[in-house]
């Protein structure tokens, strides 16, 4: 079953927002300080894998559950849907190197192993910017015309499941962060009343305060 009028999708260029900042912000920290206290080592490459983490999941949501609808549904498009899928699999090993490197940063915070950390999220940027880009021109109005509001808010659904527990808020925090104040309201308006609260009285400050160690700590 596909729908004829456009789903609202914009909360795909809205997660996006969160991705090509943050793995940028991870390399300047890192060259500010490439070798600091043990805690700060521990704190900003658990930061690293975590921003890793969310990217992995959501491709994976993607491929999982938007793709093979795109495939069955649109196959006059199979182009566009291949070239994603060459671009996810770029972006996958980008991934795992940056993984493998930032596993590397903590066990020996070294001048050799920053760099090697900071070229691996460099090199993960190069390939995730172009490919943010295409997804947002090439398939973002195409699923709105192909699948349903369900099976579309299914990934956001995938993305939160994949976020530990106590991480939450603070990934919520993160991703509201760069936005408009009209996508803020969008975005908030999403949530159950509940979580809402808790995030008006408990999460906002949580990422405040996650956040001002991020950019502050030594
Ligand atoms: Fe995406």
């Amino acid at each position: 079953m596909s729908s004829t009028s456009p789903i609202e999708v914009r909360d795909m260029a809205i997660i996006h927002k969160t991705f090509r900042r943050a793995f940028e912000e991870s390399a300047q920290l890192v060259r500010a300080n490439p070798s600091p206290s043990a805690g700060r080592v521990t704190f900003l490459s658990l930061h690293i894998d975590f921003g890793l983490n969310m990217l992995h999941y959501h491709h994976e949501g993607e491929d999982e559950i938007l793709y093979p609808l795109l495939v069955e549904r649109v196959p006059d498009h199979a182009a566009r849907t291949e070239q994603i899928d060459h671009e996810h699999q770029e972006v996958k090993g980008a991934i795992d190197n940056a993984q493998a490197a930032c596993a590397q940063w903590r066990s020996a915070a070294t001048s050799e192993s920053a760099e090697a950390l900071t070229t691996s999220l460099d090199g993960l940027n190069s390939s995730l910017m172009p490919h943010l880009d295409n997804e947002e021109r090439e398939i973002v109005p195409l699923a709105a015309v192909t699948v349903t509001q369900k099976e579309w808010d299914a990934l956001a659904k995938h993305g939160i499941a994949s976020i530990p527990a106590n991480k939450k808020l603070i990934a919520f925090g993160m991703i509201l962060e760069p936005l408009s104040a009209t996508d803020r309201t969008y975005m908030l308006s999403n949530l159950p009343p509940p979580v809402k609260l808790l995030y008006r009285f408990v999460g906002e400050r949580q990422w405040k305060k996650y956040a001002a160690s991020l950019r502050s700590g030594t």
